[in-house]
Parts: structure tokens; sequence; C-alpha cells
């Protein structure tokens, strides 16, 4: 049943976008929007039964939840995405801008190419994203964006420096787009810690991970998800930069 109790779902009627929704924190993400009340689309790119079965169950919640396919590595995709949210939900109240390449890239084998689909995958998507849906969300008056970055965005990784650099770069288009966009549209993100390990990461390399954090432990997705419930009932903050990371980035 849809639920209309705005203490139970405080995002009842909101319509959102989350990029990279069908799985680990783009899924969660979904969920926790989903249980607030917000109708969704989860996008993703080459997981086609991974995004329907994240959609089901988001369905199951109540709300309306669809799949969008795109390659957020072409800007003309991520325009067109925004556009097909829209259209699917009629309208668009949320952007979560969570999708991202992650690739290992250490001095023996780093290229200029891998600085560019870094830059192209987890930046310019962000950026052709948020003015599609920013011109949009300012016509109307409202919205809000939240983008997933990474606390490498400030202290790099070594093996990561593309994808690092690519992260800075999220935390800067946030707080471009909240100045773009202000006074009725916030844009905000989140900059998680060691959540989920990538598969395949050499669990020696986790367990480094997470002795530098304070808290001695993974996060969760249903961390990333609470924050941003917590950034979206959040009206008198944006620009911000809301670091999920047990501590890691002051260690
Ligand atoms: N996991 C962590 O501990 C951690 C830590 C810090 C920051 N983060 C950030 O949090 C976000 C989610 O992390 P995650 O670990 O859940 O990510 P993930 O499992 O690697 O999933 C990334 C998502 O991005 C999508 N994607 C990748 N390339 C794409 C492209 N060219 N076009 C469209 N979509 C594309 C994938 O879609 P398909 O599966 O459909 O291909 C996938 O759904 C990312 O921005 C990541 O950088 C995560």
């Amino acid at each position: 049943m849809r639920g209309t109790d705005s203490t139970h779902r405080p995002l009842a009627g909101r319509k959102a976008l989350v990029t990279g929704g069908s799985r680990r924190l783009g899924r969660a993400m979904v969920m926790s929007l989903a249980q607030a009340g917000a109708d969704v689309v989860v996008h993703h790119r080459s997981d086609p039964a991974r995004a329907v079965a994240t959609a089901d169950a988001a369905r199951a919640v109540g709300v309306v939840a669809t799949v969008a396919q795109a390659d957020l590595g072409v800007a003309e995709a991520c325009v067109a995405l925004v556009q097909q949210a829209q259209d699917t939900l009629g309208g668009l109240d949320v952007l979560v801008n969570n999708a991202a390449i992650f690739e290992r890239t250490p001095l023996a084998t780093l290229a200029p190419e891998d600085f560019d689909r870094h830059m192209r995958v987890n930046a310019a998507s962000v950026h052709a994203t948020s003015l599609a849906a920013g011109k949009t969300m300012v016509a109307q008056g409202h919205g809000d964006i939240i983008n997933i970055a990474c606390i490498s965005a400030l202290r790099p990784y070594a093996g990561y420096v593309p994808y690092s650099a690519s992260k800075a770069a999220v935390v800067n288009l946030t707080q471009g787009f909240a100045k773009l966009l202000a006074p009725h549209v916030r844009v905000n993100a989140i900059a998680p810690g060691p959540i989920l390990p990538p598969a395949g990461e050499d669990p020696a390399q986790g367990e480094r991970a997470i002795q530098a954090t304070l808290l001695k432990r993974w996060g969760s997705p249903d961390d990333i998800a609470a924050a941003l419930l917590f950034l979206l009932q959040a009206p008198y903050v944006t620009g911000y930069t809301l670091a999920v990371d047990g501590g890691r980035s002051i260690t």
C-alpha cells in the first residue's frame, strides 16, 4: 500500500533517480528512498537482471520503481537518462549520482587514458546529469542532488590516482553546482570510507583499510543510505561533503 504518513514516509511523493542503483551501495540507497516513500528509477549499465530485482524489491514496499539503462561515460546518455527518469516518474526531485568505476592503476601500468576514463565516467557524468536535472529543478523551484564521492578525494590512494582525482572533482562539482543551482536546489555529497571491498580485493588490503579507521571496522551500505536520508531532510545544508568513514579522514 502506498504510504502517506509523513513521519514514517518522509519522502512520500518524491521522485528519485539513483545511478548505479542495482547493487551494493546504490541498492541500499534505492531501498532507503523507497522505504521513505519515494518513487525511484534504478539505473544500471550492464546488469539488467539485478536492476530489475532491485526495482521489484522497491516496489514491494509500496512505491513506483522502474529500471533504466545508460552508459554514463557518454554525455548524451547522461542527459537522456535524466530525461527518461523525468518522463517515467512524471518529474524529478532527487538525483543520486552513485555510479562510478574504481580501477586499480599502479605506476607500472598507469597511462593517460586511465585518467581520461575515470574523469569521464566518475566526474563528467556528474556534471552532465547535474546540469540536466538541475535545470528542471531550478525551473520547478526545488530539488536535491546527492553525489557519492570518496575520502580519497582529499587523501588520494597511491594505487588509484585517477580514481581519487575524479572523486576530488566530484567534491568540487558538489560545491560548484550548489552555488549554480541555489537558492532553491541543494547539492551535497557523501564521502564513504571503507564500506564494501571491491570484488577480488586482497584481504590484507582490506585489513589495512580497516586499521586506518578510528572505529576499526567496515562501514555498511546502510550507513551510506542513512547519510542520504539525513541530507535529504537537512534543509539548511548545501555544498557539503559528509564523510561516512569511521574517522578515516582524520587519522
Ligand atoms: N564500496 C566502498 O567501500 C566505497 C568506498 C568509497 C566510495 N565508494 C563510492 O560509492 C559508490 C558506489 O560504490 P560501490 O562499491 O557500490 O560501487 P560498485 O559496486 O562498483 O557499483 C558501481 C555502479 O556503477 C555503475 N557503473 C560503472 N560504470 C558505469 C558506466 N560507464 N555507466 C553507467 N554506470 C556505470 C555499475 O553499473 P553496472 O553494474 O550495471 O555495470 C554499478 O552499478 C561509487 O561512487 C564509489 O566510488 C564506495
